[in-house]
């Protein structure tokens, strides 16, 4: 793999392998605080960020790696009008690896045309966020210990959700998952994961306007946040933006064992009471997402 741009860039089998890695990492970081010596990642974010840049930025700093970047479109040349391939020709200059998050779908996949070092997509529109699938499976293979077999509710806005086509995307692979889609009718996920997805793989799936109708077949509870940037109309998030808010009482109806995901950030589609239950999996998600990352930065670079 050079590039990382689609979580399907990933066969199953080298998953499994950062999987292993991250688990490696968990036991024992000190092992690899000098595997990137000399070696610098740098973060393109055209678009707000906060977990997949610091964690991007953490894991590579973890490694004896250096980092640089900018964390805004105004604070690049693209305030002047310059192409994403050219930025991204001019930051090879001064990195081994790259990663970059991007307002427009397809803009990292644009910024590989000619270009030296590894690139990887940290989320671009509302069109995938592979980093995040790869941090989303490491939390399901701790919290679960496997992939087979699950009832994988998605609830929120599946419309503009790059998190969600991701999601979706690698998780079909896998034995006997059922999805459970949750969300308004203008929010369901896109044509394209309905038809070049869903009915194309072996998974099952069913749509649903509520939780409660659902909630005590969930194995899996990924919460979404509506994506009020990706609207064209502020009138229309308002009217949705409180479709769905998970608290303590709708939680009464789950598994025991569920786990409640959320790639965060969090508005207002978790109550802050849901924290302290131990099947809130968010935070530990968020953790996860800086192992993963660095076993997927060792891995792009060759040094595993
Ligand atoms: C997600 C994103 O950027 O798509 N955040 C993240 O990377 N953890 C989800 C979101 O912004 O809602």
């Amino acid at each position: 793999m050079k590039h990382l741009i689609d979580p399907m860039d990933l066969s199953v089998e080298e998953i499994n392998d950062l999987l292993v890695l991250a688990d490696d990492i968990i036991l024992d970081k000190t092992k690899y605080r000098d595997v990137c010596k000399y070696k610098t990642l740098a973060t393109c974010f055209f678009e707000p960020s906060t977990r997949t840049r610091l964690s991007f930025e953490a894991a590579m700093l973890e490694l004896g790696g250096n980092v640089l970047g900018f964390s805004s479109a105004d604070s690049s040349s693209a305030a002047k009008g310059e192409s994403v391939t050219d930025t991204a020709r001019t930051v090879a200059c001064y990195a081994d690896i790259i990663a970059m998050r991007h307002p427009k779908e397809g803009a990292p996949f644009v910024a590989t045309r000619g270009l030296t070092v590894p690139i990887i997509n940290a989320g671009d529109g509302g069109h995938n966020h592979p980093t995040q699938t790869l941090t989303d499976l490491l939390t399901i293979h701790r919290e679960k210990g496997h992939f087979d077999n699950l009832v994988v509710g998605l609830c929120g806005d599946l419309k503009f959700g790059r998190t969600v086509h991701s999601l979706i995307k690698a998780l079909t692979r896998y034995k006997n998952i059922h999805f459970v889609l949750i969300s308004p009718e203008e929010l369901r996920v896109p044509e394209y994961i309905f038809e070049d997805v869903l009915k194309k793989s072996n998974v099952t799936y069913e749509e649903a306007r509520t939780m409660e109708e659902v909630m005590d077949k969930l194995d899996i509870l990924y919460m979404t946040r509506v994506q009020r940037e990706r609207f064209f109309n502020e009138a229309d998030y308002i009217r949705l933006k409180d479709s769905y808010i998970l608290d303590v009482e709708k939680l009464k109806k789950a598994k025991s064992d569920l786990t409640i995901m959320h790639p965060l950030p969090r508005v207002n589609e978790i109550s802050v009471l849901v924290d302290e239950d131990p099947r809130a999996a968010y935070f530990r998600q968020a953790l996860y997402g800086k192992y993963i990352r660095m076993a997927l930065i060792m891995k792009m670079l060759g040094l595993k």
